[in-house]
């Protein structure tokens, strides 16, 4: 029995990254360790709010110049899982045109991953589809003259 509460934290944690390292593969213990893209962004062009199947909301948020995704992030309720998602998702983007941004695909997400527990794919699927909610706003606002509008929850049954 740990003698200190740190001590007793230290322990959980050390618990909590080794049920991680045995589910998941090195690339999202890595990335869950050392998470980047990941928050709201005040200054961002473009912006989305996707609820998955399983409840939880993704959040992914673009600066955009020309016809280029300039910086991204996301922000999510989730799993840690969700949350390596929408990082790998915005980092992804990043440099992308936003015709390829559009093209991002979920199974391309679980690739960059090296794979992902059968339960946890959905979660790389609703940052794809957060991704694209993004940017079907942001072309949308520009279709309609620049308005930028409000983030609305797009309600999602299943993903493709
Ligand atoms: Fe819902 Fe991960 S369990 S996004």
């Amino acid at each position: 029995m740990p003698d200190s509460f740190e001590a007793f934290i230290d322990d959980l944690q050390r618990e909590i990254d080794e049920e991680t390292r045995r589910i998941y593969s090195q690339e999202v213990f890595r990335r869950w360790k050392h998470p980047t893209h990941v928050g709201r962004m005040a200054d961002a062009e473009a912006c989305s709010r996707v609820r998955g199947s399983c409840g939880d909301t993704m959040e992914i948020y673009l600066r955009i110049r020309g016809n280029t995704i300039e910086r991204a992030s996301a922000f999510t309720d989730g799993c840690g899982c969700s949350m390596v998602c929408g990082s790998v998702v915005a980092e992804m983007a990043e440099g992308k045109t936003l015709e390829e941004a559009m093209d991002l695909r979920g199974d391309e997400v679980v690739e960059a991953l090296h794979g992902l527990p059968d339960e946890d794919v959905h979660c790389a699927f609703l940052a794809a589809d957060a991704l694209r909610e993004a940017l079907h706003r942001y072309l949308q606002g520009i279709r309609e003259r620049g308005v930028k509008g409000q983030i609305p929850t797009q309600q999602r049954g299943h993903h493709t």
